[in-house]
């Protein structure tokens, strides 16, 4: 399996820390110098999870120079869909990808390394030929915009990579990991409300709650089992940490890219950051940080990247792979 094509795409808009201290009490320098964020880019009514996956997709798709028709599978890692049956349909629709079966798949920010590593089995089985992932997720839209704790961590975007069969198995590597006792952590709950139908039946319905989060439980879950699974996924590749050229971690804050970084003694140089700019684009975040690797030649064919997500399930999971072919 091999990774020929990548793209993103993200909201017109973006809100800088300060325009942000004008809805909730905060500042730059509290959000910068905890988080790494200093803006976010946000979907506006007019745009749509759709819109952005399938310009995402489309990119990828023309970079490994294929056509929409000569994809067979597309898999979207969201949490965030436009529709709870499932939004790849509309995104196949949109690309005009006729031939590709497509479906949805949840692991919040964990989906885009899940969808890696299950897009492969296809890809390796032989069933597959050419497949797209994409990773992307529209958190503004439910984000408590009244609770400064969570409001001003996430941003809205998407990234897509196509992979095709390969001489040689690019994916060196991958260790998942899931651990639902600790699901209160961080959370995107149905919440219902008791309706009754008759005297004898009853339902409950509601909506989805807006985001909740232990920050300081999800840095210490990050800052142990990110390294852990790493190394774990380095030791499956046959490689150590010495070997990897790029560190591209799940983008959630600053301070954990530090920390797994430091853990795993890869110098700063090598790790991807684009939190400054994107905030938490959740399952976008690791493609949209590839694609402007990539794009602005710093990421060329053959390099080594280790790459980890991690976040609500809880789940975590880490891929080493060789970019390009
Ligand atoms: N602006 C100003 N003050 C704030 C803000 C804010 N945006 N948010 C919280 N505070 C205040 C709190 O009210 C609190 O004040 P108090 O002591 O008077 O009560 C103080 O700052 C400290 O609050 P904490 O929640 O303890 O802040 P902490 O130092 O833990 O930093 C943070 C919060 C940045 C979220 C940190 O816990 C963290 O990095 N956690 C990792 C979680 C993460 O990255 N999640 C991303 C989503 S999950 C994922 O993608 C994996």
């Amino acid at each position: 399996m091999a990774m020929t094509g990548c793209g993103s795409a993200a909201p017109a808009v973006s809100l800088s820390n300060e325009e942000l201290s004008q809805v909730v009490e905060t500042s730059d320098e509290w959000i910068a110098s905890r988080t790494g964020i200093r803006s976010r880019r946000l979907a506006s009514a007019n745009e749509s999870l759709v819109g952005f996956a399938t310009e995402a997709a489309r990119e990828a798709i023309a970079m490994a120079n294929l056509d929409p028709t000569d994809i067979d599978l597309i898999l979207l890692a969201t949490s965030t869909p436009e529709d709870l049956f499932g939004t790849a349909c509309q995104i196949q629709a949109q690309l005009g990808a006729t031939r590709a079966v497509a479906f949805d798949l949840t692991a919040a920010c964990s989906g885009f390394v899940f969808g890696l590593v299950t897009a492969a089995q296809f890809i390796r089985t032989g069933v597959y030929k050419n497949v797209v992932l994409i990773g992307a997720d529209v958190l503004s839209r439910w984000v408590d915009w009244e609770d400064r704790r969570t409001c001003v961590l996430f941003g809205d975007g998407a990234g897509a990579v196509v992979l095709q069969p390969d001489d040689r198995d690019r994916l060196l590597g991958f260790a998942l990991r899931s651990d639902g006792t600790q699901n209160s952590y961080l959370n995107l709950a149905y919440r219902a409300e008791h309706v009754a139908l008759t005297d004898k039946v009853a339902i409950g319905r509601g909506t989805f709650a807006p985001i909740t989060m232990n920050g300081q439980e999800v840095y210490r879950f990050a800052a142990r089992r990110v390294p852990e699974i790493i190394e774990k996924a380095l030791f499956h590749a046959e490689l150590t940490a010495n070997d990897v050229d790029w560190l591209l971690l799940h983008q959630a804050n600053q301070r954990i890219l530090d920390a797994v970084a430091q853990r795993l003694k890869i110098p700063p140089e090598k790790v991807i950051s684009n939190l400054a700019e994107f905030g938490n684009t959740s399952a976008a975040s690791i493609p949209l940080a590839l694609d402007a690797e990539v794009r602005q030649g710093r990421m060329k064919s053959g390099d080594i990247v280790a790459s980890a997500g991690f976040g609500a399930g809880l789940s975590w999971g880490a891929a080493i792979f060789e970019w390009g072919c």
